[in-house]
């Protein structure tokens, strides 16, 4: 049997100011936490994670292109782009890898322009709204989503 492939957890902007970015919408939890808390809870479901946060859209399409024949599937919080990328959006529909929109916050409950998601027309599912435990549901739906394509049931 072939190691299981690691889950993919990208981020894009700011992201990396989690703990001190509008807490009171974001929560307190650093991404170093949140890193960890999806180590473990994907640990506990038998899979590894790879786990990147970039403020460059192109950086982000790089990875999604990476995650194509690496990931066993995608949690993808991107952020700003989330809203405004054709980048990202092409880049989901072409690697084929089940790629799970997540969001700390609820961007259908927020501004009118966070109503839009690009993302989330091309991405499998979302999850959003839980704060940081948007994460490890995020992990859990990636790992049975991997479990189901690498071992189909017939
Ligand atoms: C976010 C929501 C986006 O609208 C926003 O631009 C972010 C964070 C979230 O996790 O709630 O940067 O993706």
């Amino acid at each position: 049997m072939p190691e299981p492939k690691p889950l993919y957890v990208l981020n894009g902007p700011n992201l990396n100011l989690l703990g001190t970015r509008e807490p009171h919408i974001y929560g307190h939890a650093t991404l170093a936490d949140i890193e960890a808390a999806c180590a473990q809870r994907a640990a506990d479901l038998g899979r590894g994670i790879v786990f990147r946060q970039s403020n460059i859209e192109g950086q982000l399409v790089d990875w999604l292109q990476e995650a194509r024949d690496k990931a066993g599937a995608v949690v993808l919080n991107a952020g700003a782009y989330t809203h405004t990328s054709v980048a990202l959006h092409d880049a989901i529909k072409a690697i084929g890898v089940p790629v799970i929109e997540t969001h700390l916050s609820n961007p259908a409950t927020r501004e009118e322009f966070r109503h839009v998601s690009l993302v989330g027309q091309a991405a499998k599912g979302v999850i959003a709204g839980f704060g940081a435990m948007s994460y490890l549901l995020a992990i859990e739906a990636a790992a049975l989503l991997a479990n189901e394509i690498e071992s189909p049931r017939a």
